[in-house]
């Protein structure tokens, strides 16, 4: 299954990729994830997405586009993934369309995860991160057994640079201009069904599920 999970920052994507990586048995593909491992480990894509990412601004569409295309190439790719993260503009929603092509697969269903913004800007400021495993937690809803260790890997957890709240609010502005156009986008392709992204985890993710029963 080839899934995208469209949202704006916070919407629970990344915690939904998780666990739909569990249960389909495909690997969750962020684009996000994938940038921050580079500038963890100090690369030139690190280097020049950066400065980017800190101001909450999208990475450069061909910088990105060059990535996934690597990415999915690669053998876990072949039985399906969840795109977590891209496309994030049109540009980036063709390329994808153009490397699937060449590959003679499509986009099987487009979920997108919807949550009013004053609920993103209070989910993002309270996260944290496990620099071990990457596990995600929540100050207030989701907080650790042991503060600041990661209950898994008892790994440090951290606060990313762009969770910061003006960060937060340029990061959802960004996605109002560049990748809410996707959804009307996938929905005219008939891709797309809508998921309400309020109510628990596992609210949400029973949603998704009946979701992708129905595709
Ligand atoms: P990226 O890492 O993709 O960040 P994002 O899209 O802003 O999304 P987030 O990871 O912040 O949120 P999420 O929806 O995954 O929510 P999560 O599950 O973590 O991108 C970061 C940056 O990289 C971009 O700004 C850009 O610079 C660059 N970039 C990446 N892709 C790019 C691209 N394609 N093109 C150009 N640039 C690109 O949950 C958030 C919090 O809420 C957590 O604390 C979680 O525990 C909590 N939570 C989750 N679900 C619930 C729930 N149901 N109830 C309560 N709390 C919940």
């Amino acid at each position: 299954m080839r899934i995208v999970l469209l949202g704006p920052p916070g919407a629970g994507k990344g915690t939904q990729a998780k666990l739909l990586t569990g249960r389909l048995g495909v690997p969750q593909v962020s684009t996000g994830d994938i940038l921050r491992q580079a500038v963890a480990n100090g690369t030139q894509l690190g280097r020049e997405a950066k400065s980017f990412m800190d101001r909450g601004a999208l990475v450069p569409d061909e910088v990105v586009i060059g990535i996934i295309e690597e990415r999915l190439r690669k053998p876990d790719c072949a039985q399906g993934y969840i795109l977590d993260g891209f496309p994030r503009t049109l540009p980036q929603a063709e390329a994808l369309s153009r490397v699937l092509a060449s590959l003679h697969a499509s986009v099987d269903g487009v979920l997108s995860v919807e949550v009013p913004e004053e609920d993103l800007v209070e989910r993002l400021a309270g996260r944290r991160v496990c620099r071990g495993c990457g596990n995600m937690y929540h100050v207030d809803t989701n907080p650790p057994l042991q503060a600041g260790r990661c209950n898994t890997c008892d790994g440090a957890l951290y606060q990313r640079d762009d969770d910061k709240e003006e960060t937060i609010r340029h990061r959802l502005r960004v996605y109002r201009d560049q990748t809410q156009p996707l959804v009307a986008y996938y929905d005219k392709m008939g891709l797309l069904t809508r998921i309400d992204g309020r109510g628990t985890i596992e609210e949400i993710s029973q949603r998704v599920h009946r979701a992708l029963r129905q595709r």
